[in-house]
């Protein structure tokens, strides 16, 4: 039996810089703001975090999952996490006396998120017995935290900052019009004979060279995997990415994108650094019989476009599920693989498109798409086998979830009920930046 906890040693809640991919996950899901950023490190404020475990489950790479036992008066502040270039040893002599902080206390069990050994821990302490649920609790989790039944299992993180692998560029071109402002890039890498399996939905992290202003090696930048499971090609250890280079930021000034600029500037032949693969959740279901609703904008499409290559690869094999695809651009030119995608059979995959910008045209969003399909979308929000997928801008997460509200409603479907049972069951998949 464990003795009684002393109070003053906190189970401090750290996010491993060397493995984080800095990709605001936590951040996001955080119900009370307990984590912030740097140019340089995410890291958890210890006064306010309170061990809901929200932010565990969609975190790609597990960076978020640390925790030191720390004397409480000197718990690591965020100004000391900023520094660092990786996490503090353990200090043996309070190793397993940690509990989660006092703003923990009385919040356990609030969250659906993972089981971790922090989290039983805490729950095995006498702190967590008088539960109060953090306000929204999980509930502010808004898609699942857990794949698809039938997914196939992932592996992940194989290839760190540390110690990542040498990918060679096969191919790069440009899959959006050359007179439009967008430059998008579909660009192929291949792995050669050196390991690196993924499933459709996954993502990789890519290392550009180099230095940032205080000499620093550049943090890895996260990007959706477009091909299917069994390469590019099929058959090949390869994998495509789609890429936009970055020119301004969200507020329109002029900025390079350093990761961006660096890969949609690669020449056949040239190596490139990965990490990953990232990402256990959004996954596709492999039964034959389930369908998928596809809903993205711009980049957005790299995960539909490997689900539904996947999809069209084994059609020959019987799967037999429903693929409906809402897809959303700035103006037709600016749509990434619209030609292919005109290519592929009706009686495959249900296209439709949204464009804003279409001049002389009123602006569409995806949204203005789904709710002139409702009735269509209704019956795939009706079938248990519908699995929901949602990438691209942030911006249109709400407008989506707002409209399948509707959607749902109009067709006498109780969608609060409906949108808990489809995240706990791994079908309700959001992935928005
Ligand atoms: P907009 O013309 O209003 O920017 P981008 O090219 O910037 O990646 O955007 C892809 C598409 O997503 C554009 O058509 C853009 O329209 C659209 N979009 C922007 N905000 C939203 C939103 N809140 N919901 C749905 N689509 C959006």
């Amino acid at each position: 039996m464990n003795g009684p906890v002393p109070v003053e040693v906190l189970k401090q809640h750290l996010i491993d810089p060397e493995i984080c991919i800095r990709c605001n996950t936590c951040e996001e899901t955080c119900p009370i703001d307990a984590i912030t950023h740097d140019e340089n490190n995410y890291v958890v404020r210890a006064d306010t975090c309170n061990g809901c475990m929200a932010c565990i489950s969609p975190c790609p790479t597990g960076a978020i999952d640390n925790w030191r036992d720390v004397l409480k008066a000197e718990a690591y502040a965020v100004e000391a996490q900023f520094t660092w270039d990786e996490l503090p040893v353990q200090d043996d002599a309070l190793a397993g006396r940690g509990v989660i902080g006092e703003a923990a206390q009385g919040n356990q069990g609030a969250s659906g998120g993972g089981a971790s050994s922090a989290a039983e821990s805490a729950e095995s302490t006498e702190s967590t017995e008088s539960a109060e649920p953090v306000p929204g609790g999980a509930d502010l989790v808004r898609g699942s935290l857990v794949p698809p039944w039938s997914a196939a299992r992932p592996y992940v993180n194989l290839y760190t900052h540390k110690t990542p692998v040498q990918a060679t560029v096969v191919g790069n071109y440009r899959v959006t019009d050359a007179s439009t402002e967008s430059d998008i890039h579909h660009i192929v890498l291949d792995f050669g004979k050196q390991p690196f399996p993924v499933l459709e939905g996954q993502s990789i992290g890519i290392i550009a060279p180099g230095t940032t202003a205080d000499g620093r090696a550049h943090h890895a930048r996260q990007y959706s995997i477009a091909s299917p499971r069994d390469g590019e090609r099929a058959g090949y250890n390869n994998l495509a990415l789609t890429v936009k280079r970055v020119t301004k930021d969200h507020q329109g000034q002029a900025v390079g994108g350093v990761c961006s600029n660096y890969l949609c500037d690669l020449k056949k032949g040239d190596v490139v650094n990965v990490m990953g693969p990232f990402g256990s959740t959004f996954l596709m279901p492999n039964h034959a019989d389930s369908h998928l609703l596809m809903i993205c904008t711009g980049t957005g499409a790299a995960p539909m476009r490997a689900m539904t290559e996947y999809r069209r690869r084994r059609r020959m094999k019987g799967a037999t599920g429903k693929l409906m695809l809402f897809f959303g651009a700035r103006t037709q030119g600016e749509l990434p693989y619209f030609g292919p995608l005109r290519n592929l059979p009706k009686d495959f995959i249900d296209t439709n498109l949204a464009f804003s910008r279409t001049p002389g045209q009123p602006k569409r969003y995806v949204q203005d798409a789904m709710r002139e399909r409702a009735a269509d979308v209704a019956a795939l929000l009706r079938h248990d086998h519908t699995y929901i997928y949602v990438c691209g801008l942030k911006g249109m997460e709400d407008g989506v979830l707002q409209v399948l509200q509707t959607i749902a409603g109009d067709a006498g479907l109780d969608w609060q009920t409906l949108w808990q049972r489809m995240k706990a069951e791994g079908r309700l998949h959001l992935e928005t930046y």
